[in-house]
């Protein structure tokens, strides 16, 4: 597995990274601890040496399973967790409202960055992940009720304080960043991208490369539509979100399916590859990605995902699949 700097951290990452989401289970339907264990397991021995989580991810839960899924092997793995969205706490910028996955019961999550809350919530996350240091903590969302110098002085206390080693965001505009940097080195931004979702194109990718940022990109496979698993038959459980997701809905599921048939199964068939590993090495060959976080259930799919890292694209190939997806423009209403 080829690793990368994360910035100016002392820090290396894996081209592919982990995603703990849906082993959370909140938004996808539910989801089995025992496997989502075994899954992360798997991803550690196939080169898949870091792990992306939030407290958000389950109210807790995935940074728990995070946590027991390292027993006996912290040592191998680069921790990345987050801070900054509270269910348990009214304060900061109301971002939206659910229910508590566990209790049932109404719970309203906020954007909260105020120092205060940063230091209680990396004193939890320390907790459910069992561990004494996070190595990447990232804002997980911009809080507009709080001024960026306050949450940097956090979390460069937090490094002082040796609990955390390097300083991450997400979600995060370049003058955001900006703001950041006057404070406290920011060595990654996570944002969305994928041969979907290419807006971070325009701006935060030439940024972060232009100021030696990481970009860790998030949901590269569009939550699993890009593998084409998604097929037209598919239904999703309650709780499964994504059955609400633009592209997911079926005109626009027929065009993608439509679209990887077309020019990507070739591509992948010629490399003896999925689709899924293609569109995870697309999009990190992409310039100025350092990785992709990639959301895995299943060891089998863990074990495929990492291998993605290995296919190796050419360019006219990167370029037929770029044209086809950008032929398809934005999904339908
Ligand atoms: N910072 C943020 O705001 C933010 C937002 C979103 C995500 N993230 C991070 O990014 C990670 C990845 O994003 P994501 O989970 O949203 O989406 P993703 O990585 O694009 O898709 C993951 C989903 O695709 C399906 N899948 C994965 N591998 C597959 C394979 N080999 N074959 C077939 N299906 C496969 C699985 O769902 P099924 O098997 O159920 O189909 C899996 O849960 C998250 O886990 C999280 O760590 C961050």
């Amino acid at each position: 597995m080829e690793m990368r700097p994360l910035g100016s951290s002392e820090i290396r990452v894996p081209s592919v990274i982990f995603g703990a989401w849906a082993i959370g289970g909140w938004y996808w339907g539910g989801s089995d601890d025992v496997v989502a264990i075994a899954s992360i397991r798997k991803a550690l021995d196939a080169g898949v040496t870091c792990i992306d989580t939030a407290p958000i991810y389950g109210c807790g839960r995935s940074e728990e399973v995070v946590g027991r899924a390292l027993a006996g092997r912290r040592g191998e793995a680069i921790i990345a967790t987050k801070c900054g969205l509270r269910w348990d706490r009214e304060e900061g910028e109301f971002f939206f409202d659910d229910t508590h996955p566990s209790t049932g019961k109404p719970m309203k999550v906020y954007r909260n960055l105020r120092a205060g809350s940063i230091m209680e919530e990396c004193e939890r996350s320390l907790r459910r992940l069992a561990t004494d240091v996070i190595d990447l903590y990232q804002c997980h969302w911009p809080d507009a009720t709080t001024d960026l110098d306050e949450t940097m002085d956090a979390m460069l206390r937090l490094r002082e304080q040796g609990k955390i080693r390097a300083i991450g965001v997400s979600n995060f505009t370049p003058a955001m960043m900006d703001r950041c940097r006057k404070v406290a080195p920011v060595a990654s931004d996570q944002p969305e991208y994928s041969l979907l979702k290419r807006e971070i194109e325009a701006d935060v990718l030439p940024y972060c490369r232009a100021n030696g940022i990481a970009t860790i990109v998030y949901s590269p496979l569009e939550q699993g539509l890009l593998t084409g698993a998604v097929t037209m038959e598919r239904a999703f459980p309650e709780g499964d979100y994504r059955s609400d997701r633009a592209w997911f809905q079926r005109p626009n599921r027929r065009r993608v399916l439509d679209t990887l048939a077309r020019t990507v199964r070739p591509i992948a068939a010629a490399h003896g590859a999925t689709l899924g590993q293609v569109a995870i090495a697309w999009t990190i060959g992409e310039p100025g990605v350092t990785a992709a976080i990639v959301g895995a259930r299943t060891p089998e799919q863990a074990e495929e995902n990492a291998r993605g890292a290995d296919v190796r694209l050419t360019e006219d190939e990167r370029r037929r699949i770029r044209l086809a997806f950008e032929a398809l423009g934005a999904p339908l209403p």
